[in-house]
């Protein structure tokens, strides 16, 4: 049997630049090795989304992103986190054996804390307590599988650290119950650029989208901050943010090439923004139309995420069976 590869893509809307060659290229490209899991853990965003419809439009949009970059639903298994209810079972008996101390410690509600703290208000105020055991579930979401492998960005790091130490925890009083997993973090593409140079990030508006229309494409891309050498003076490709996205987009003799004319001189920096343009449109034309198809007909998007959870349960209930075996509670009838 194939080792398990699974991530969680957040429902946080469409997805851009940064997020494709940081988290969703490298977690398809898993698929190859390992039998890969992807789902959206829409009850995580519980924790901060309160309008019904904005969930559930954000969930189509996640699910929509995968499939439009080519995950296929027949190999691979796709799901919504919330139609797995072993993982809400999982997550309880594991913040049995989750220090306290441990949540506090972690970085999305310890900069809430930090900010409350900062302005002079109750720490815990505007927590709720789905924020604070949000590291919890998620472990749950990772370790109901049997996962061996975990590709995400760096800022979810601090999850896997607590998502194994709890399953160590767990394994030090029933034995080896539960498969301990590693994160993959792709160093190379950790920090995309944005179109202001500091990290490609929503909360920075300066993020170039994949899906949206080409002329919301092009404009940020027409914006990207650059230096101001002329097009005839030699340059640095690696100090250059409109370089720092091409290079992972484009063939590798095109990137040499370009490597070259930046070193050169002869290459203008309004041509090159041009040329990545044309690269972005004809890298995403075809899964702009897929995401949007998708996007028109949400019950296709159903049809496949029931059929992915149908399959996921069935990898994840032979798992919880022995986790309640190990810890005593019932096993139901034989
Ligand atoms: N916390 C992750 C994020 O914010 C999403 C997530 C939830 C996840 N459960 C997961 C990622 C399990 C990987 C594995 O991006």
């Amino acid at each position: 049997m194939k080792q398990i590869a699974l991530t969680g893509l957040k429902p946080s809307g469409s997805p851009h630049i940064g997020n494709y060659l940081g988290m969703l290229k490298p977690s398809l490209e898993l698929a190859e090795k390992f039998q890969a899991l992807y789902f959206i853990p829409d009850y995580h965003a519980l924790t901060t989304v309160r309008d019904r419809e904005q969930l559930a439009n954000l969930t189509y949009q996640a699910a929509a992103t995968w499939l439009a970059l080519g995950l296929n639903p027949d190999e691979e298994i796709i799901y919504r986190q919330s139609d797995i209810p072993e993982v809400f079972e999982l997550a309880w008996v594991l913040s049995c054996f989750t220090a306290k101390g441990l949540l506090n410690r972690a970085h999305a509600y310890k900069a809430i804390v930090d900010d409350n703290i900062a302005e002079g208000r109750e720490e815990d105020k505007n927590i709720n307590v789905g924020l604070f055991t949000y590291p919890v579930l998620m472990a749950a979401d990772i370790l109901l599988f049997g996962t061996h492998v975990v590709p995400v960005g760096l800022d979810q790091q601090q999850h896997l650290e607590i998502t194994r130490d709890i399953a160590l925890t767990f394994n030090a009083n029933y034995g080896d119950v539960l498969t301990i997993p590693e994160a993959v973090i792709r160093e190379e593409v950790m920090t995309i650029p944005g179109i202001d140079g500091r990290k490609m990030s929503k909360s920075y508006n300066n993020v170039i989208p994949i899906f949206a229309p080409s002329n919301q494409v092009r404009k940020p891309v027409m914006r990207i901050v650059t230096d101001s050498k002329r097009p005839e003076d030699p340059k640095d490709p690696d100090e250059c943010n409109i370089f720092a996205i091409y290079r992972h987009l484009a063939a590798t003799d095109a990137v040499a090439a370009k490597r070259e004319l930046y070193l050169k001189g002869g290459l203008a920096y309004g041509e090159m923004k041009k040329e990545l343009v044309a690269l972005l449109e004809t890298t995403f034309s075809e899964q702009r139309d897929r995401y949007n198809a998708l996007m028109g007909n949400p019950d296709e998007i159903n049809k496949i995420l029931e059929k992915g959870a149908e399959k996921a349960r069935d990898i994840a209930a032979p798992i919880l069976a022995k986790v309640r075996k190990a810890v005593g509670v019932s096993v139901g009838a034989q």
